[in-house]
């Protein structure tokens, strides 16, 4: 079985360019399993077979490999921090900072961004780059279409500034969306160029091997202007971060050097 899964993993890189050998195999066995039970295979060869010749299936294989669970101002106590703390000091030194949404899902995270944006910035017109390996949750987040679960953190006023009802989910409204780009990406790539002021990875790293977050963390170093910001996921510390030249300014935001 585990050879086999040795075997899916190159089939799947030349097929689809998407590298498995980076995540973290436990999870992706217990994740790609239930899938392959629903298809009635019980190995990784067989599975291969069908994705091959069905590339339907592709889009299921993704989805499940890739988590793609978000929610506006997801852990609100960090997005209050950037707010009333590292935004100003940024913005002091750059009126319109480059920002990047990097594992941006289902563009909860990148709209927050707009609107946290759009808040401090009066006439706020940047563009906000967000990017993520899963073409379907970008999609989704094209649509900007979400149900009230999603919004449960969201500062009291904003639902009724920023979105519109439809049905029983809510709109994004376009002042907000027309602020976000949104690109499919593979982090394991590298980063999507260079000069960024503010990039956000979040619960993204935490489904890959310790090399492959040191490569994800390297890119986004470089990616960064000098005294820009990287705001990563909740359980996501860097504990070598001074040795990537990336100061710690608090448990969850790190500034380069
Ligand atoms: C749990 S979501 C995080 C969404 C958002 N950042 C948040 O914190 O709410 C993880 C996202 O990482 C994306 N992802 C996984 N591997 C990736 C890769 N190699 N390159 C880019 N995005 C990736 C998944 O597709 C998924 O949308």
């Amino acid at each position: 079985m585990s050879s086999d899964y040795g075997y899916f993993k190159e089939k799947i890189l030349a097929l689809t360019g998407f590298d498995l050998h980076s995540y973290k195999e436990k999870q992706i066995r217990r994740r790609l399993g239930t899938l392959m039970q629903s298809l009635g295979v019980d190995n990784f060869r067989a599975y291969y077979e069908i994705l091959k010749k069905e590339p339907q299936h592709l889009e299921r294989f993704f989805q499940r490999a890739t988590i793609n669970v978000s929610e506006f101002f997801r852990n609100p106590e960090r997005f209050r921090e950037l707010q009333e703390t590292h935004l100003p000091a940024l913005l002091a030194r750059k009126g319109r900072p480059r920002v990047w949404s990097a594992g941006t899902s289902t563009g909860e995270e990148a709209y927050t961004l707009a609107i946290i944006l759009s808040e401090a910035i009066p006439h706020y017109s940047g563009i906000i780059l967000a990017t993520d390996v899963d073409q379907e949750a970008l999609q989704f987040a094209q649509e900007g279409i979400y149900p009230p679960g999603r919004l449960r953190h969201l500062p009291p006023g904003h639902l009724e500034k920023y979105f519109l009802a439809a049905g029983e989910n809510y709109q994004i409204k376009d002042k907000i969306k027309s602020r976000v780009r949104f690109k499919r990406h593979d982090l394991l790539r590298g980063p999507f160029g260079r000069g960024f002021d503010l990039i956000l990875c979040r619960n993204v790293v935490i489904y890959f091997t310790e090399e492959a977050k040191d490569k994800i963390y390297r890119g986004f170093t470089q990616a960064l202007n000098p005294g820009g910001i990287l705001f990563t996921g909740a359980t996501e510390q860097i504990f070598a971060s001074r040795d990537l030249g990336l100061i710690n300014l608090s448990p969850f935001f790190y500034q380069k050097n």
